[in-house]
């Protein structure tokens, strides 16, 4: 179990944060050691608990980025802007500058949950067949991503001013500071960003600039440890902090992108400054279904992420999940086959609202879902999964769709002094996006999101590229409510699987009523369209057996997840009978496959069969 041990690190940074405290797991591709049963295998780690403030994130350089914020009077809006800054600078094959972002805000003063949408936006030049060939042929996923043809307009530099604008409490240019200096001292490389550096090897040198920041004089991979300053990230920072966002979108900034996106050599894009211009975050609906006695909510379209995680707790809504054994192989068919239901009605039906009109309503109406749920009465696989025909005041003919999505992508929680609380995912979409790099960022290659395809026998693709459209998203942040009042906020990276990591979270902390450590560390088993993915190295695998037996493909293999979440009232249950015995306290997790950190305000050490030591 020596891998799945965190480490505390008691330390100080300064005297408001007496008492800081962070978890942390030292290699990222380790998954969960294997044991004889699931949740035999996960009693050692326990949740970093705090009784004022808390952040959980993929890095914990970001992770105190943050921290600082927080400890000046800042908001969870300020200590986003400053962790997702960060973040770009010490995690850059996952998220920044040059990517899109998903928010969910709870405003505690206003009690009220807000979603913003700063998803890339494909340039207006676009086409449905950007990524066909001559013939109309899909092409390549690689040949796709690597140059300027996948490069959408960024969002994440207007989602921050957005957050800084409607919650933040510091001076903008404040929020900047920590990762200006980090990034002209130089950090040390991570063994995951060198391993992905190791992995990507041509890739990633095509670009020049790419080149030059990655790797040595000599051509090799960056090592881990390896100190590395990024003058030119340091750079663009400082024009923004005086500035403000609005100097990505015009300007010499804004012209240095669209001059690298269309002089890509090998696959030049479309990207025009007009699109920098025209770039708008979106404030969307809150997507939410009631499951138990919570109210799950997520984000709406252009992300399927909150209609699917939604989708599948709805559909197992009729079946009382924590009287079933985790162990059990009957257990994972219900949940399997509830996200394979849910995943066809992603692929027939979800899209960008603004483009294609669709039945979110309908996808999430209780009678569409017990109908659907009936389906999963059997006792074997289903042999065969079709979208349903949810309710709907329109008429179109769609067929599935047909998106590639492979990793990289982080998630970070904060929640403040006041209660407020920032769950977010970010992503530049695949490790290193298009691996195109300009003012000390890499541009991101989220239009790959799209399907490849714009029509199926004739019959058109809901997610097919648009000029102006944004990319379907299967990035699911999300707030757990309980009458109103916020319990637990979680999310992951993982590409369409973040649905299933994120899913699976949420019945092991509100059904088998794990804490968030404990969850987000179970082994992981994810089916989306038919085969069981189960994940290497853990209890999973002794599962395979079980699931063939009952129908199912199986396939072993790394599930790297990057799950960060906080518990809002203890780490024993997010009840909100904890509030009413008047000790509340914060517990957060932070994925042991990944590097993440959780940094606790006032943290409290706790005793898992005891109390918490004040
Ligand atoms: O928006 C999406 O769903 C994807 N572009 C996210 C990519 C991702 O999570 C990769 N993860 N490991």
């Amino acid at each position: 179990m020596a891998l799945l041990k965190r480490w505390i690190i008691a330390t100080t940074l300064g005297v408001a944060f007496t008492g800081l405290a962070y978890a942390q797991e030292a290699a990222d591709t380790v998954a969960p050691e294997a044991a004889t049963r699931l949740l035999a295998a996960q009693a050692e780690r326990q949740p970093v608990r705090g009784e004022i403030a808390m952040i959980a994130a993929a890095n914990h350089l970001a992770v105190e980025a943050g921290a600082q914020i927080l400890a000046n009077g800042g908001t969870a809006a300020d200590a986003a802007v400053a962790v997702q800054l960060m973040l770009g600078l010490v995690e850059p094959q996952s998220s920044g500058l040059g990517g899109g972002a998903f928010v969910l805000y709870w405003d505690a003063a206003e009690k009220r949950l807000t979603t913003l949408d700063g998803r890339e936006t494909a340039p207006r030049a676009a086409t449905p067949t950007l990524f066909q060939d001559e013939n109309g042929e899909p092409l390549k996923f690689f040949d796709a991503v690597v140059g300027g043809r996948s490069i959408g307009v960024p969002g994440t530099p207007r989602l921050l001013a957005e957050l800084h604008a409607r919650w933040g409490k510091r001076p903008w240019k404040d929020l900047f500071q920590p990762a200006i200096t980090k990034a002209r001292q130089g950090f040390a490389v991570s063994p995951r960003l060198a391993a992905q550096i190791a992995g990507d090897g041509d890739r990633l040198k095509t670009d020049p600039a790419a080149r030059a920041y990655f790797f040595t004089g000599d051509g090799e991979p960056l090592q881990a440890g390896a100190i590395l300053r990024n003058l030119a990230y340091a750079g663009t920072l400082a024009i923004l902090a005086e500035q403000g966002m609005d100097a990505f979108y015009s300007g010499p900034l804004a012209e240095a992108i669209v001059e690298k996106v269309r002089g890509a050599e090998a696959n030049p894009g479309l990207l025009a400054r007009d699109d920098l211009a025209r770039y708008r975050v979106i404030e969307r609906e809150p997507v939410c279904v009631d499951y138990r006695d919570y109210q799950v909510c997520g984000m709406g379209p252009p992300s399927s992420g909150g209609l699917t995680v939604g989708q599948i707790l709805g559909l197992l809504q009729p079946f009382d999940i924590s009287a079933m054994s985790p162990d059990d192989a009957g257990t994972w068919r219900l949940i399997g086959d509830a996200s394979r239901l849910a995943f066809a009605d992603r692929g027939r039906y979800m899209a960008d609202v603004d483009f294609v009109p669709m039945p979110v309503k309908g996808l999430l109406d209780p009678a569409y879902l017990a109908s659907r749920s009936e389906l999963l009465r059997g006792e074997r696989a289903l042999e065969s999964v079709e979208p349903g025909k949810p309710e709907w005041d329109h008429a179109l003919n769609l067929s599935d769709d047909e998106a590639i999505e492979l990793p990289s992508t982080s998630h970070f929680v904060i929640v403040d002094a006041d209660g407020n609380i920032a769950s977010m995912t970010t992503t530049i979409e695949n490790g290193f996006g298009s691996r195109l790099m300009v003012a000390g960022f890499l541009l991101n290659n989220e239009l790959t999101d799209f399907s490849f395809r714009s029509h199926s026998d004739g019959v058109p693709i809901a997610n097919r590229v648009e000029p102006g459209k944004r990319p379907r998203s299967s990035m699911a942040p999300t707030i757990v409510l309980q009458d109103g009042v916020p319990v637990l906020a979680i999310g992951s990276p993982g590409g369409s699987r973040i649905i299933g990591y994120v899913a699976k979270t949420l019945i092991a902390i509100l059904d088998w009523r794990l804490d968030v450590q404990t969850a987000i560390d179970m082994p992981h088993l994810v089916n989306r369209f038919g085969t069981y993915d189960l994940e290497r190295g853990t209890a999973a695998e002794a599962m395979a057996p079980a699931l063939e037996a009952l129908g199912y493909k199986v396939n072993v293999r790394d599930l790297n997840s990057g799950l960060h979440g906080i518990a809002l009232w203890g780490d024993d249950v997010p009840d909100i009978s904890v509030l009413e015995s008047g000790s509340p306290y914060l517990a957060g997790g932070a994925d042991s496959r990944r590097e993440g950190a959780v940094f606790g305000q006032g943290a409290l050490k706790c005793d898992p069969i005891t109390a918490c030591i004040r």
